[in-house]
């Protein structure tokens, strides 16, 4: 049992391989939190907290004369609302007579084995061999009976804590929450935290920022309907001294796709504070008599072995955790060209097949056709939402050009992007009333594009329908799911006035509807997740997509960057890469060294390739395959951060064994003459020997030299070089 509850004590301690995390009924029966860190007992952590009188910080009316308590100073596991709490808050709610007040005391709880799951949100689930135990405890305020479930599954040997909240309304008038964050994390010491996060823009999604906690409110988040490509709906917290190898990690990633807020603040005592969930910004939901409100879910972890192992967790969770999809583990990816960056709106079923016959000289196993193949779509100006095979373009028919792709021994995935709805399509001139457009003004235009109700559910109905009718009619392996533009104009025509604080959450719970009706009734069909490059790449959405397209800037040295913050949390098996044309100072081969560093594809007109230049990729392609498991399943190392002043980038991926490794290098600039650089290896047996090549020359040298002394990398060899070392333990 993963969860220790001891009666006397009123303890709950919630046990990981490595973690403990530790609350309490205490005074009043508010519900406080006592401790996240390195595994400690059971017993009781309570002494941690020391009690003074604390100037212009009240105390509840029921602490009688005692001066000492005070909830702006105590460490909680949800917060309260006009209670004296000053600091950032998990809830604030109207309640039935228009008072906004909540007092949150302990009312009950219960255990129960195995996951919680949300209603209509993504959760993670346990595998067969997990452990994985649930506690449920009630907060209720006495007076309105507004109740608050925190909701906490501890996968045990995953080290990873799942953490939600649920509110049930237990009064008889509606209550119109205003904010609910999907839990309250309290440090009793916040000093020498920093934060990181993943903020960026389109074409940079996911650069690493690092910042001290300073006495104001730090947020983090996302206005934009999507989960952004300015920030990650992911945090940490770590300690001024941590590093890769060494220090205190909390992981905080939330399992939404929408707007998002991450705030965190250190208080007037030094105490830090962490909430995260929805964005409460043009939100608020109203919640009748006996009805629930889940908020998505967050996935928690805690390492004192620095940012690499914080790193691992996720990865070793996201894989086996997250999504059934057999094209996870068990089925290989295969590699494909996607015709985008090759042909943009320009391309007939003629010249895909030409396309198909010379990528399949570089290994390429897939071409997906993307954006430009259904309605009369030539430019990106017209038929979004027309989800019908453009048969000037494609004149043999889909079932008919499928066939002909399979006959080379291809494999053919599609582009779709559901969400959206050019003003020149049938189905808006059809349904003008499903855009979203605030009433007497005119919706924002973006990409000329604008953007369906997805909250409602005639809407997510004629999408499942006419997304699955193309799926069924060919046989389709592979499908990219985009999504072009921010969301703006939040009104929904099928919601009344006093429900349109609402319609940010309904589209998001109605995508999520509308991605089980497409992608978990083709379980045979490879799912990836687009939004204008990485916009929306967050941890729920790989409960459905097994992969992620990072972004639109193929530019070899920039995805560097990109994929040493996306590592963060991401595992290079969900991460989309490509090799394109784009940058052709850099070899193809550095090119196909760096998209290795993700799911492996094309993005070029392989028509146009060299014949030498089709058959380095054809190495390449082969060497993807040879390394395949190794990349995707090992441990992921950084070895040098692109963001720092550096001569090398490099990462290695470890295989669990420890038996083989891999090892990339990449040159970004050198001088004439210059020192002789080296790459510390990691995660290497100390005591065994490794053979290592990659670079001409073959080595052999225990796992402590390579991790201490390192790997001399070869002098006087043009930038943007890539060395790609083997080692295989003997
Ligand atoms: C987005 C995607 C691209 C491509 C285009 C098509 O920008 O990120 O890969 O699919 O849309 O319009």
């Amino acid at each position: 049992m993963a969860i220790v509850y001891n009666e006397s004590k009123k303890t709950f301690s919630l046990h990981t391989a490595r973690t403990t995390y530790q609350f309490k009924i205490g005074n009043l029966n508010y519900v406080k939190h006592l401790y996240y860190g390195a595994t400690i007992h059971d017993e009781d952590l309570v002494y941690l907290i020391r009690q003074y009188d604390r100037g212009f910080s009240g105390n509840p009316y029921d602490s009688l004369q005692e001066r000492s308590f005070s909830l702006d100073a105590q460490p909680q596991e949800f917060t309260t609302q006009q209670q004296g709490d000053f600091r950032i808050n998990s809830i604030e709610v109207q309640n039935a007579d228009g008072s906004f007040s909540f007092n949150g005391r302990y009312l009950s709880h219960r255990f129960y084995p195995g996951p919680f799951t949300l209603n209509g949100l993504p959760t993670a689930f346990a595998q067969d061999d997990d452990t994985v135990d649930t506690v449920e405890l009630t907060i209720e305020d006495a007076v309105t009976k507004v109740q608050v479930t925190l909701l906490y599954s501890v996968f045990e040997e995953k080290d990873i804590i799942m953490r939600a909240a649920r509110v049930h309304n237990g009064g008889e008038g509606p209550i119109s929450l205003k904010r609910i964050m999907s839990f309250n994390m309290d440090y009793l010491n916040g000093r020498d935290l920093d934060l990181i996060s993943l903020p960026g823009r389109y074409g940079q999604e996911r650069q690493v920022e690092r910042q001290p906690l300073t006495h104001h409110v730090h947020k983090i988040r996302s206005g934009r309907g999507i989960s952004s490509h300015q920030q990650n709906p992911f945090i940490a917290l770590v300690e001024k001294t941590t590093t890769e190898d060494y220090g205190a990690c909390y992981g905080f990633a939330l399992m939404y796709s929408g707007s998002f807020l991450a705030e965190a603040e250190l208080d007037q005592y030094d105490q830090a504070r962490l909430v995260m969930g929805i964005n409460d910004r043009l939100f608020s939901y109203e919640v009748g008599p006996g009805e629930d409100f889940d908020t998505p879910a967050v996935l928690m972890t805690y390492t004192h072995k620095g940012l690499a192992r914080m790193s691992h967790t996720y990865h070793n969770f996201f894989r086996s955790n997250l999504n059934r999809s057999r094209f996870v583990k068990d089925i290989r990816r295969p590699i494909l060209l996607n015709t985008w960056e090759a042909a943009f709106f320009d391309f007939d079923d003629e010249k895909l097949i030409e396309i198909a016959r010379a990528a399949k000289d570089m290994g390429v196993e897939m071409i997906v056709m993307d954006d430009g193949w259904f309605g009369k779509r030539n430019d990106d100006n017209s038929s979004l939402g027309d989800w019908y095979v453009n048969e000037e373009k494609i004149k043999c028919g889909l079932t008919q050009l499928v066939r002909q792709i399979n006959d080379l021994g291809m494999k053919f995935g599609i582009w779709f992007e559901p969400e959206m709805v050019s003003e020149d399509s049938d189905l808006f001139r059809a349904h003008p009333d499903w855009i979203m457009e605030i009433p007497g003004r005119h919706a924002v235009r973006s990409r000329n594009q604008l953007v369906l109700d997805v909250g409602r559910k005639e809407v997510q109905d004629y999408l499942i329908k006419s997304i699955n009718r193309i799926l069924d009619s060919a046989n389709i392996y592979y499908v990219k799911w985009d999504i072009n533009r921010a969301i703006t104009d939040l009104w929904s025509n099928a919601l009344p006035a006093e429900k349109q604080g609402e319609v940010s959450h309904r589209y998001v719970l109605g995508l999520y509807r509308v991605m089980d009706g497409i992608i978990k009734t083709h379980p045979d069909i490879m799912f990836e997740g687009c939004a204008g490059g990485g916009g929306r790449f967050d941890p729920a959405m790989l409960t459905w997509f097994v992969q992620y397209w990072s972004s639109d800037n193929t530019k070899p040295l920039d995805n560097l960057k990109l994929h040493y913050g996306s590592s963060f949390l991401y595992p290079v098996s969900t991460m989309g890469a490509h090799v394109s044309v784009a940058s052709p100072m850099v070899p193809l081969e550095t090119k196909a060294a760096i998209a290795m560093c993700g799911t492996f594809g094309y993005e070029l007109d392989a028509t146009r390739l060299k014949k030498k230049e089709r058959t380095i990729c054809k190495k390449m392609s082969a060497l993807y395959h040879k390394y395949y498991d190794l990349n995707f399943f090992g441990d992921y190392y950084r070895l040098a951060n692109p963001f720092e002043q550096v001569n090398l980038v490099a990462w290695e991926t470890v295989s669990k064994d420890k038996s083989e490794a891999l090892v990339t290098v990449v040159t970004v600039q050198l001088t004439v003459n210059g020192p002789q650089e080296y790459i510390k290896c990691k995660g290497l047996e100390p005591n065994r020997y490794y053979r290592l090549e990659g670079d001409g020359n073959v080595l052999t040298a225990t796992g402590m030299a390579l991790m201490h002394a390192g790997i001399p990398i070869p002098r006087e060899i043009p930038e943007f070089t890539a060395f790609i070392y083997h080692l295989k333990a003997l």
